[in-house]
């Protein structure tokens, strides 16, 4: 089966430009993903999280995310968005389920060649769950539910490979401001898992890619910075 993959379109329906980030080109790059997705025959769209960004009003935050998911949908194609930082400045979890209408991380989708995780870091190392409109993007941690299913996930008497999707970043030494707190953590029960395949991200917009125990640490560059675009469609291998 293959997925498309996109990150960090942090689009705004607004002409706003901030640092390198071209917010609302990413109206035109979503479109030119799912054009060539649809052409790939993709069986599901996954974006990393932070689709939408603050435009600085309430009613226009919520006219971006209708219209940016009223395109995506369009296609017919089952489509989730993990949450990132960004999506959190503006809406709660049961808010941007709700407009991109979605499921709810951290869950769980068992595909026929794949399990698929998504988990949703977007925590304080205190456990406590983002503040919509006051979040430190630096301080970002996996609470104890979601490590406990995670195990339990991972621990599960099956043949097929697994693959983890987080906005936030699992492994170290790219800038910590971006990694998970408890990081280490995480990674030490994918490592004793041997099933999973790949861990894929985002939130740094850069991008990089690493394997830290036979595991890809695979993250996507963000689709907002700069003019061109960036999306990729992955094959899931058996
Ligand atoms: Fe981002």
């Amino acid at each position: 089966m293959k997925i498309g993959l996109f990150s960090d379109p942090h689009y705004c329906d607004k002409d706003m430009v901030s640092g390198g980030r071209y917010h609302a080109l990413s109206y035109g790059k979503i479109k030119e993903a799912m054009d060539s997705f649809k052409k790939e025959g993709v069986g599901l769209v996954i974006c990393l999280g932070d689709l939408v960004d603050d435009c600085g009003n309430e009613q226009e935050n919520i006219r971006s995310i209708k219209k940016i998911t009223e395109l995506i949908d369009s296609y017919g194609i089952k489509f989730y968005s993990l949450m990132g930082n960004h999506d959190y400045q503006n809406f709660t979890r049961e808010e941007f389920n709700r407009y991109t209408n979605g499921a709810y991380p951290p869950f769980s989708l068992e595909l026929d060649d794949a399990i698929l995780v998504f988990l949703d870091c977007n925590y304080e190392d205190t456990g406590k769950i983002y503040e919509v409109g006051k979040v430190d993007w630096t301080n970002t941690f996996l609470p104890n539910d979601q490590l406990l299913s995670l195990e339990k996930v991972l621990s599960k008497d099956s043949e097929k490979n697994i693959i983890i999707f987080s906005h936030q970043i699992i492994e170290e030494g790219l800038d910590n401001n971006h990694t998970v707190r408890n990081a280490k953590d995480i990674r030490a029960l994918i490592s004793s898992c041997g099933r999973v395949t790949e861990v894929i991200q985002g939130h740094y917009h850069p991008g990089h890619d690493e394997i830290i125990n036979n595991v890809r640490y695979h993250t996507l560059p963000a689709m907002c910075e700069g003019k061109e675009n960036r999306f990729e469609c992955f094959e899931i291998v058996k």
